[in-house]
Parts: structure tokens; C-alpha cells; sequence
């Protein structure tokens, strides 16, 4: 099930953008572009990255100590490093093993697992692979009868917590997708894909991995009653048919009766109406620039929610992530942990799970190092006093490049 694994050379792949380099060589460019674009002009896709380097390290020099601590606990349960695998929808059209592979290396890794609403693997098969802890993340794309059906398979198959995304009111336009015909090979029309196939053509093992797997996976955790699981194609007219708001809320609590995660938040108003309404955590996103453009990069937002919550829930950050040096600013800042998205996907694009243990491989020995060169022993001991002030970095001119 997990499809074939590339091996992955280590001269050729030392950080998460030469994993990015081997998927767009991998994967038809449909695919590649769903995963690596953003909406609109993708300016907020950049910023997330950018903001990272903006953000400048204060190091003590001279200390010396044995084994460094990367452990933290999120929502209470501990995992070897700060970053959790963020939910990233359509896994298995990057490598048969989607979300399963990306599941069992996190687990292998010591870590947290999210899985999409818009998966092509079964919830039960993901949590069965992963050592670790696994969170479901929940869109009421088939209504609220398929979410409730949802809701109740991820607690018995024993998901921890559910994560809901609130900036997903209709999907953003990742204006890659149409000019790549994604649409149109999502659609049963044989027709209609033509002129979009010699993308498709050019990457023979990823086709053959495509074929073997049984072509188009089916959406196995969105089954609306009588009907079966969801066609992929229907995502986006599901999306825009299933806004979640804070009323939402209520039914989705007394449903799932667990810990809830409100993923989406980039304003103080908005964390403290998640802590309000019972959340466990806020993740701090902009869904990795794919909705809204022209929001704040997550690093920048983090700050004021972080102030604004005074450790009333969890916080945790997502987006723009591509080293841990980004993880250990992000920590420094006051989140918790962060979530991984682009970095472990274009690992399992590249090599399936030998992919998604590199990128995880790369980004804890990243931590450790950053650590080692800050002076800081442990994740616990991180804070502000390890980076220049926000106020001052916020106050730089032509924060947003254009
Ligand atoms: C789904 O959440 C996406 O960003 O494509």
C-alpha cells in the first residue's frame, strides 16, 4: 500500500527545498503546482517564508552542555520534537502512500499526525500506521450528516483531537490549478483531459505508482449517507457549500466530546472567541497562503495572538516552515510547537515515506543544531530573549516585499 520508495541520496538532498526540487521532477506538474502554490498573486505564500528570515537570533556564546532536550507536550501528550505533520489534502495523488506513509514517519519520528478531510486513505488504515498521536481535521464538505459520520469513526478508531479550519469559506483561487487543468483531470471526461495528459505522460513512475494504486482515490472519509465516499472532484463545490462558524461550534463540541483545535486564526479577536467557545488550541495559519492573499505571514501574526491568549489555550503555527531554525523562531515567539505542511509533502512526493523520515530527519537535526548554536539545551528554556524584539522587527520598513 505504500507504493515503492525512492532511496534518497544525502550529498544531494541537505535541506527541505532539494526535496522540493526532486518532487517537481517526480510528480506530474498538476500535481506539484496543487502542493506548492498559493492563491492569488501568492504573496502571502512568499511572506510566510520570508517573514522566517526577517526574524533575527540573539545567541549566548560560550555554553557548553550534554544532550539537548527537543521534547514538548502538546495538549498533553509529549512528542520528541516541535513540529507535528499539518493535514495536507490529496497525499495519496503525490505518492500511493499518502497519508499513510506521511502517518507512519511521523509516528517513526516521535511526533503528531493531522489528517485531512481530503484524503484518499481510509482514517482507520492512517491511525493504524502511526505510533504517534493523530488528529482528525474536519471540513463539513458533505454536510453535516457525512462530518458527524466522521467525527464518530475518528474517535473509535482513537484520533485525539479535532481541527477545525475556519479560513475556508470558499476555497482560495490557487490560480496554478486552472491553467494546469486540474479540474479537468479530476473529471470523468476522457475528453476533456486531453490536452492536460502530457504532463501526466512525462512522469512514468509516478504514473505507473498512479495506475497500480487504482487511478483517482475517492474522498474515503467524507461518505455522504447513500451515497459513498466523495468524488475528489467535488471538493471545491463541497467546500463552498460548508463554510464552519462559531455556531457550528456548538454541534461539532457535543459530537467529538474531546479536545478541539481551531486552525485558521490570524487576529486577537478571533483566539480569544476560539478560547471562548472551549478550544484546546489555535493554530496560527493562513493555510500556507492558499486562501486569503495578502494576510499577515504567520510569524508576524504570532505575537499578538500569542499576548492576546496569555496561555489560556495552546498555541501552535503553521506555515512557512522550511528549517528548524524557523521552528526554534516560531517557539522563541511563543508557540508551542508548529505544523509542518510543504516541507514533509514535497518529501513524500519525492520518495513516499523514505521522503517524509528524510524531511523529518533533516528538520530535528536542524533543531539541535539551531539549539546548540543559540546556547539554549533544551525547547523548554526558549524565549523572546533568544530573538531580537518583535516591535523592532516589526517596525522595519517594506515588511512585505513586493
Ligand atoms: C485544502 O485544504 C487545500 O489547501 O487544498
Amino acid at each position: 500500500m505504500l507504493g515503492t520508495s525512492a532511496k534518497l541520496s544525502s550529498s544531494k538532498v541537505v535541506n527541505i527545498l532539494d526535496l522540493r526540487r526532486i518532487a517537481e521532477q517526480r510528480i506530474p506538474k498538476v500535481v506539484f503546482d496543487y502542493l506548492d502554490g498559493g492563491a492569488d498573486a501568492e504573496v502571502t505564500l512568499r511572506e510566510n517564508c520570508s517573514a522566517f528570515e526577517k526574524v533575527l537570533f540573539r545567541p549566548r556564546q560560550a555554553v557548553a552542555f550534554g544532550e539537548c532536550d527537543l521534547a514538548v507536550r502538546v495538549l498533553g501528550q509529549q512528542l520528541s520534537f516541535p513540529a507535528m505533520l499539518a493535514p495536507v489534502g490529496y497525499s495519496r495523488l503525490m505518492h500511493p502512500g499518502g497519508e499513510v506513509a506521511a502517518a507512519r514517519a511521523a509516528g517513526e519520528a516521535g511526533t503528531g499526525y493531522i489528517l485531512s478531510t481530503i484524503s484518499g486513505h481510509k482514517l482507520e488504515n492512517v491511525k493504524a500506521a502511526t505510533a504517534g498521536p493523530a488528529w482528525y481535521q474536519l471540513y463539513l464538505i458533505g454536510g453535516r450528516e457525512a462530518a458527524e459520520g466522521a467525527i464518530e469513526r475518528a474517535r473509535k478508531a482513537g484520533f485525539s483531537a479535532l481541527v477545525i479550519t475556519v479560513d475556508t469559506a470558499v476555497a482560495g483561487l490557487r490560480e496554478r490549478d486552472p491553467r494546469n487543468g486540474m479540474k479537468e483531470l479530476l473529471s470523468a471526461s476522457l475528453l476533456a483531459k486531453i490536452p492536460f495528459l502530457p504532463q501526466v505522460l512525462s512522469r512514468p513512475a509516478w504514473l505507473s505508482g498512479f495506475l497500480l494504486d487504482g487511478g483517482l482515490p475517492k474522498l474515503e472519509n467524507i461518505v455522504v449517507p447513500g451515497q459513498g465516499p466523495m468524488p475528489l472532484m467535488d471538493v471545491n463545490a463541497g467546500l463552498a457549500r460548508s463554510a464552519v462558524t462559531w455556531a457550528d461550534l456548538e454541534w461539532i463540541r457535543q459530537s467529538w466530546n474531546g479536545p478541539i483545535v481551531i486552525k485558521g486564526i490570524l487576529i486577537a479577536d478571533d483566539a480569544r472567541r476560539a478560547a471562548d467557545e472551549g478550544a484546546a488550541a489555535v493554530v496560527v495559519s493562513n493555510h500556507g497562503g492558499r486562501q486569503l492573499d495578502c494576510v499577515s505571514p504567520t510569524i508576524r501574526a504570532l505575537p499578538e495572538i500569542v499576548a492576546a491568549l496569555d496561555d489560556r489555550v495552546e498555541v501552535l503555527l503553521d506555515g512557512g516552515v522550511r528549517r528548524g531554525s524557523d521552528i526554534v523562531k516560531a517557539i522563541a515567539l511563543g508557540a508551542r510547537a508548529v505544523l509542518i505542511g510543504r516541507a514533509y509533502a514535497y518529501g513524500l512526493a519525492a520518495a513516499g515515506l523514505a521522503g517524509v523520515r528524510t524531511a523529518l530527519e533533516i528538520l530535528r537535526t536542524d533543531v539541535e543544531r539551531t539549539l546548540r548554536l543559540l546556547g539554549c539545551q533544551t525547547i523548554a528554556e526558549l524565549d523572546r530573549s533568544y530573538v531580537e524584539s518583535p516591535c523592532e522587527w516589526q517596525r522595519q520598513e517594506n515588511f512585505v516585499s513586493r
